[in-house]
């Protein structure tokens, strides 16, 4: 069954936009003679001024190294550290903070899982599916694996309104399926893939499934039991965060069984030159000294998501996307890429007769901020037969206005060539 996983299509007219811009002080500024507009949140996200005051608050006074030390600013540091663990089993429903994994970013996460899970338990003749809108992160660790293997790599195609062909999906699952590693909000169209159903039909065929997290979990609750993945990788820097550090969750019985992913300290128990008995989960995947101040600042990040609250945060999005999506329609050459039912947050698009990295650095020049290029994602470009889009994606700070800018920008430059 594909349920729609997405929710809350309502906009929130109280919401509180204005107050929340005076939070991020990065958007108060000009560009290019220009009041900025940040329409890159795809990319990244901007960082309240909670988050960034935390950073300079533990260099200030708790710096230290975590787990390890005796004296006063080491407990503080680890207590830090391991509160934000317990922030993160909350926010996405973890069963136990052991199952949190503090990474470099969702790109590490998804390498660790194919290094490790991939390590032990993919074999010659095995199948791994990923789909055809996948990051390049979501792809390169599984064609290694697979080279390395002698597995397969299957993809499931794509309609011309960016979404899943799911009717081939279940075609691709047989006994031989022993992964499925898939997004659950594409990176460069936005669409939202009903994933429950996804999960559940690959967990039919005994197979585990991985969801690349990395651009649903700053725009809708992702609760990983009742999705009931068996991994999920997402970065902070999406989510209001810092940059540099990501999250893994797995399932118990999988973390236990998995082989280090890298070896160095704090991941071990004992070392002798006879052989090295390996630390319990979450240390065990969590070599060397790891991203303190960053993982301690992340937890300004998740209360201010927490105050605001994420459906309301989706209210929000979903009504810029549909005005944005209505508005720069009415554009004379304005091509969307990708029209997807169920979309989150980001509008790609071409401008007729015009290449998008121009589009771009127009836009730049007006001191709008988007993306441009085949934003790591080139099968998927190859499928649409184009280069690259224009991508403007939207955060809880952007507002109808900022939308207003980018449509009179854009109908100028689009009437060069319309
Ligand atoms: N994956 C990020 C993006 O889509 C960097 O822009």
């Amino acid at each position: 069954m594909y349920r729609k996983d997405s929710v809350a299509k309502e906009g929130d007219a109280g919401f509180p936009v204005e107050s929340i811009r005076k939070r991020f002080p990065i958007l108060h500024q000009e560009v290019n003679g220009r009041p900025l507009v940040y329409l890159d949140n795809a990319a990244t996200s901007q960082k309240p001024l909670s988050v960034i005051q935390a950073l300079n608050q533990y260099y200030s006074t708790d710096n230290a190294n975590i787990h390890r030390g005796a004296h006063a600013l080491a407990a503080r540091a680890t207590d830090q550290f391991e509160r934000t663990r317990q922030m993160v089993k909350s926010f996405i429903n973890s069963p136990s903070e052991e199952q949190v994994i503090f990474t470099k970013g969702t790109t590490e996460g998804i390498n660790l899982v194919a290094s490790s899970f991939g390590r032990k338990f993919i074999q010659e003749g095995d199948e791994i599916i990923i789909s055809a809108m996948e990051h390049h992160s979501n792809i390169v660790p599984w064609q290694m694996l697979c080279e390395e293997k002698g597995a397969e790599l299957k993809v499931i195609p794509i309609t011309d309104e960016g979404e899943l062909i799911l009717e081939t999906y279940e075609k691709l699952l047989t006994p031989k399926t022993k992964l499925v590693a898939i997004q659950h909000v594409s990176n460069a169209l936005g669409t939202v893939h009903p994933i429950s159903g996804i999960i559940e039909k690959a967990h039919e065929v005994g197979a585990k499934v991985l969801v690349d997290a990395a651009q649903s979990s700053s725009h809708f609750l992702v609760d990983v039991q009742a999705l009931d993945c068996d991994f999920l990788a997402f970065s902070a820097h999406k989510l209001y965060g810092p940059t540099g550090l990501g999250i893994l969750y797995g399932k118990r019985e999988l973390l236990e069984v998995m082989p280090p992913y890298q070896g160095g300290g704090e991941m071990i128990k004992e070392v002798d030159f006879d052989g090295t008995t390996f630390n319990d989960i979450p240390f065990k995947f969590e070599a060397g000294t790891p991203n303190i101040a960053d993982v301690i600042a992340f937890q300004k990040a998740l209360e201010f998501i927490q105050e605001l609250g994420k459906d309301r945060i989706l209210a929000h999005e979903n009504e810029l996307l549909s005005y944005a999506t209505d508005k720069l329609g009415s554009i004379k050459g304005f091509i969307p890429v990708g029209t997807a039912s169920q979309k989150v947050s980001v509008l790609s698009f071409l401008i007729n007769g015009m290449h998008p990295f121009d589009v771009g650095m127009m836009l730049d020049a007006m001191g709008i901020a988007v993306r441009t290029g085949h934003h790591c994602a080139q099968p998927l470009m190859k499928r649409f037969n184009i280069e690259g889009t224009v991508r403007a994606s939207f955060a809880v700070y952007n507002t109808k206005q900022e939308i207003d800018t980018l449509y009179n920008s854009l109908s100028r430059i689009a009437k060069r060539k319309n």
